[in-house]
């Protein structure tokens, strides 16, 4: 069961190193919300590590691709094979070799590389930046953090970046595959909710939409989201989670995370509104609500993955005998060739351990 993720997580892998990054739809779980709604203090939280850059304004600029991978003490590897060198580790796809136990080094190099590739303006760019994190302490789940909504361009900003912004989120969300995490302040008005109007547009009967509830924290006295959880107001087939992040206060405090799911499960069992369904709300709640439907998704989708893997297979094996070559003939290749050559490899290999899991699956 808890093998699924891991093999996305794996395809993930070769389709970038073999260059095809979009030409398999994979499921994952985009975050999208408006600025300062919440979304990376949730996506913080469900890791359990401060690794993101953060503050007020437009501070995610590019989509970030995190996955997930839960490692048992002592058995994590790293992506060359290496022991590792710490039970929780960071690598990025664009830095292969780089081993990353500092996780503010983490946010450093997201800041530095966003910048890097939006040429250090406010601007936007939807070229992803791919980061695994490997913990004992995460479950198994691959998220995207986008960049949020916003209205008002501000200093050098383009005039067009509420569109930038929005058709970079759409790309994510619309794909079949993509589960949508639509992050609302609940302190704000829901039937206003950037994400939730945005997700509509993909997911009209909200499918697969996931509504998070942040800043529960901080909603006006003798209000509460009853109503919302019910689904009177604006209905999901998959439910909101209501959660309480850090204040901005607790952040400059340095507040530890572990502190920070304390106060949210205290918050939750002692609040009268809140206290006979304290179960179901709140980031342990919220994380495991998404493993469970990340895995039952992939499992729904796995039949029309395998076809398009094995298409992509049919696909390259032509593409060498067109330029001449057998697969198993490396010597004297072109580099059309050898690229060709090592993506059959890497897919064939692929294969052969997507066969064996779904094997051990039935
Ligand atoms: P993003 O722009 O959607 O990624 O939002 P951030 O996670 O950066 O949060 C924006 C601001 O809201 C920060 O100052 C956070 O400390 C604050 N914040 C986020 N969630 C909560 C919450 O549940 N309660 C409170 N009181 N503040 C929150
Ligand atoms: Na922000
Ligand atoms: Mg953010």
């Amino acid at each position: 069961m808890d093998t699924l993720i891991p093999l996305i997580n794996r395809l993930q892998d070769v389709t970038l190193s073999a260059g095809l990054p979009n030409v398999i739809d994979l499921p994952q779980i985009a975050v999208i919300g408006a600025q300062s709604s919440g979304k990376s203090s949730v996506l913080e939280n469900i890791v359990g590590r401060d690794f993101l850059p953060r503050g007020t304004g437009i501070v995610t600029r590019r989509p970030l691709v995190l996955q997930l991978v839960h490692a048992k003490p002592g058995t994590a590897k790293t992506s060359s094979g290496q022991p590792a060198p710490a039970e929780e580790f960071g690598e990025f796809h664009h830095l292969p070799g780089k081993v990353f136990t500092d996780f503010g080094q983490i946010r450093e190099e997201i800041i530095r590389d966003t910048d890097e590739k939006t040429r250090g303006d406010k601007g936007v760019s939807p070229l992803p930046i791919h980061l695994k994190i490997v913990s004992p302490n995460v479950l198994n789940l691959t998220l995207v953090d986008l960049p949020g909504m916003t209205k008002v361009p501000v200093g050098d900003q383009p005039s067009d970046i509420e569109a930038q912004i929005r058709n970079m989120c759409i790309n994510y969300i619309n794909r079949k595959n993509a589960i949508i995490l639509a992050v609302t302040a609940a302190n704000t008005d829901l039937a206003n909710s950037d994400a939730l109007n945005l997700a509509r547009q993909v997911d009209p009967k909200g499918e697969r939409t996931i509504g998070v509830l942040t800043k529960i924290d901080i909603m006006d006295k003798g209000t509460d989201v009853l109503d919302i959880l019910a689904g009177k107001v604006v209905p999901l087939q998959l439910g909101y989670v209501p959660v309480v992040n850090r204040a901005q206060r607790d952040i400059d405090s340095a507040k530890s995370i572990r502190d920070a799911l304390d106060f949210e499960r205290r918050f939750f069992e002692n609040h009268s509104s809140y206290s006979n369904r304290a179960q179901y709300c709140g980031t342990p709640f919220l994380t495991t609500k998404l493993n469970h439907i990340l895995t039952h998704h992939i499992r729904v989708t796995m039949p029309e993955l395998r076809a398009k893997i094995q298409q992509q297979l049919v696909i390259q094996r032509n593409r060498l005998t067109e330029l001449g070559h057998s697969e198993h003939d490396a010597s004297a290749m072109s580099s059309d060739a050898q690229g060709s050559n090592i993506i059959l490899t890497l897919i064939s290999d692929f294969c052969h351990e997507f066969r064996t899991i779904l094997d051990g699956q039935s």
